[in-house]
């Protein structure tokens, strides 16, 4: 039987099933926290780039926590790929992410002991899928992403904690972007880059996310930056902060 005809009943089921992202009618609280979030609806296609900004603290690392499935709502449903990833068991979760989800995390979370080569070749070594994107050459490809992102090569041996910030959360982009998850999900990577090394790492971020048809997520305070982004959401029309 043709899964998509027995299955696909509805045209809401149809436009979840050609997005990357869905959220519906979702519910979130951290425990012993009393704001909370509801996103009544939110949806990104293959190769969109949204930008969603707001305050400290309105919860930017919260959605990007859900989306990335290391936490779950409360109520909604959020679907990754026509898969309702939100009620998969945390090892579900967790083999999903290592598929297709490319996080750059707001404090990079590179291992520190190891070179930046190594931290790029990482998401290969956990998801045989990712490394079958790049023909199984992870090497060769950390290093074609590494010199794309301009990280000196002279510093690919180093551990990563011998390299500037900007150069880190290159190392960090270039993590995200192996193999070529179909989901980047960036927190803030920019927070601690002056105007011109912000405008260039954004532009080769996005340039290789195009390149790979990846949809991205870039949270940001600051909303200069959204001018780049065909998606802009604001975190506080989302949070429910109590009376
Ligand atoms: N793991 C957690 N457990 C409990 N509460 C949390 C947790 N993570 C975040 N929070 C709470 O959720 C709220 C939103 O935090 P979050 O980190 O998502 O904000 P943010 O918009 O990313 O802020 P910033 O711009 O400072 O990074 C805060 O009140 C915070 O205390
Ligand atoms: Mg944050």
């Amino acid at each position: 039987m043709n899964w998509t005809t027995a299955t696909m009943t509805t045209p809401d089921d149809a436009r979840t099933a050609s997005a990357v992202l869905t959220i519906n009618n979702m519910h979130f609280q951290w425990p012993r926290n009393a704001t909370a979030w509801h996103i009544p609806d939110l949806q990104l296609r293959a190769g969109e780039h949204g930008f969603l900004h707001g305050a400290s603290g309105s919860g930017k690392s919260t959605l990007l926590a859900l989306l990335a499935g290391l936490t779950v709502p409360q109520s909604g449903k959020i679907t990754l790929l026509g898969q309702h990833f939100s009620s998969r068991s945390r090892r579900q979760r967790d083999r999903l992410r290592a598929d297709h989800i490319g996080i750059i995390f707001q404090q990079f979370n590179l291992v520190p002991y190891l070179p930046a080569i190594d931290n790029v070749q990482l998401p290969g070594h956990f998801s045989r899928r990712r490394r079958e994107r790049v023909h199984d050459a992870l090497y060769d490809a950390a290093r074609h992403l590494l010199q794309t992102l301009a990280v000196p090569e002279s510093l690919w041996r180093s551990p990563v904690t011998a390299l500037s910030v900007g150069q880190q959360q290159r190392v960090a982009a270039a993590r995200a972007l192996l193999g070529a998850p179909e989901l980047i999900l960036a927190d803030e990577p920019t927070s601690a880059l002056d105007t011109d090394n912000r405008d260039r790492f954004l532009e080769l971020l996005m340039d290789q996310a195009r390149q790979a048809n990846s949809t991205i997520v870039f949270v940001s305070h600051d909303p200069a930056l959204g001018r780049r982004f065909s998606q802009h959401h604001d975190m506080q029309q989302w949070q429910e902060v109590p009376a």
